[in-house]
């Protein structure tokens, strides 16, 4: 079935329509709530203990909504579909959820003709039938491209594959996604450019207008998912990072000035344990909203290399930092969506990175919820720093989809 778009697009109405049937026929209907909570169990049936009964009312999904906040993680189908664990604290968690690499173009793109949506259609199945919302990421970026694509993106036919990959995958999931991350990580200061412009491949291969045109051509193909710019290092006030967020910003107002469709800004947050921001960003996200953007929060965890053990020390450590960070920034009305990278300490991708590693060798913990899907006090700094905002509640946010574990499967192919 692959590299047949048209039968994809009816394969996908197919996946769709079973998500919500499957959603609409699990005889759980929507609960309110206080009754939710209250018949509250474990994954293992048992009452829970107070403290580690995270899921209804007490949620970070509950929360959000009724603070005006769409709030979730990044996620990886094969756990989705392997580890009940896993896909229930991410369905009890999380508003919203985006791929960390199933709609890469290294996951999508087997070869330069086809395209294999199998991981990706798994995710937005999953989401629709737990009434989540799903972002798309990412469109145009200088990694996670296939091992095909050096020796066959030439600059004569780059901007052609750029249109056809964009339209192709951003029409596949078009008015079912609340947004696309149109292109990631452009900004690099360090290459000593004027305009600030990484040297990628993209704008090696086509120059800047390469940016334009993704965004250009990610509105065509779908008219209702925000368009987002995303990036990252623009989170503190370090002199690099002072630089970076100014680039960031004068690409922007540069995007704005041509016409080019942009609504919001993604600030990645991959920080280490004692970060402080300063009021830089704060500026940053404000001058945002009188240009009538939106900012999310795109990626966030916390390195603690270098916090010394015992494990509870590091654990006030980093939740300290997402307190410190996301009380002000949460604060910010336009700021309208935080996701971590990913859920649990068991998958983040800060143990797989050399640069990441602890001196000890022992693993990160970065993420809201610990290898055995216990709340940290990462939870509680993060579902405070929620409360603290100002925001009105989102329509709906006085119920919850409950986990359902027979969700329709994609059919074999
Ligand atoms: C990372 C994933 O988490 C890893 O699994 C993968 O090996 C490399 O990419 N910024 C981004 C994300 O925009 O796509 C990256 O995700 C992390 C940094």
């Amino acid at each position: 079935m692959r590299g047949d778009s048209g039968r994809f697009r009816s394969r996908r109405e197919f996946l769709i329509g079973a998500a919500a049937a499957a959603a609409a026929g699990c005889g759980t209907p929507l609960l309110p709530l206080a009754c939710a909570q209250s018949g509250s169990k474990t994954r293992q049936g048992a009452m829970a203990p107070t403290l580690n009964d995270v899921s209804g009312l007490r949620s970070l999904r509950a929360h959000g909504a009724a603070h005006g906040l769409l709030v979730g993680c990044a996620v990886n189908p094969d756990h989705l579909d392997g580890e009940p664990d896993y896909a229930r604290t991410v369905a009890e968690q999380a508003s919203i959820v985006v791929p960390e690499n199933a709609m890469k173009w290294a996951a999508l793109r087997p070869n330069a003709t086809q395209y294999d949506f199998r991981k990706a259609d798994d995710i937005v199945v999953f989401a629709l039938s737990h009434e989540q919302k799903v972002r798309g990421h990412n469109l145009c970026w200088h990694e996670a491209l296939p091992s095909w694509f050096a020796g066959t993106v030439t600059k004569e036919n780059a901007a052609q594959y750029l249109t056809q990959h964009i339209r192709t995958v951003a029409g596949r999931f078009a008015g079912k996604l609340h947004s696309w991350d149109v292109v990631n990580e452009a900004i690099d200061v360090k290459d000593g450019r004027p305009d600030g412009l990484r040297n990628s491949p993209w704008l090696e291969l086509i120059g800047p207008s390469y940016i334009e045109l993704a965004f250009r051509t990610a509105r065509e193909a779908d008219g209702t998912a925000l368009l987002t710019y995303n990036d990252y290092g623009i989170e503190l006030d370090t002199p690099e990072q002072i630089d970076k967020r100014g680039q960031v910003m004068m690409l922007v107002r540069r995007l704005q000035a041509r016409g080019v469709p942009i609504d919001a800004v993604g600030i990645q947050s991959h920080l280490s344990a004692g970060d402080v921001p300063g009021d830089g960003l704060i500026h940053f996200i404000r001058e945002l909203r009188a240009m009538n953007l939106q900012v999310f929060v795109t990626e966030m965890d916390v390195n603690d290399r270098k916090l010394a053990e015992p494990v509870a020390e590091r654990d006030a450590g980093v939740a300290k930092t997402y307190r410190d960070y996301l009380t002000p920034v949460l604060a910010e009305p336009n700021v309208t969506v935080a996701l971590t990278w990913g859920i649990t300490d068991r998958y983040t991708w800060l143990n797989g990175l050399q640069h990441a590693s602890r001196a000890d060798g022992k693993p990160e913990r970065p993420l809201p919820f610990d290898y055995d899907y216990n709340p940290k006090p990462a939870f509680f700094a993060e579902r405070d720093s929620i409360d603290g905002r100002p925001g009105q509640a989102l329509p709906g946010a006085d119920h919850y989809a409950p986990f359902n574990p027979t969700q329709p499967q994609r059919p074999q192919q």
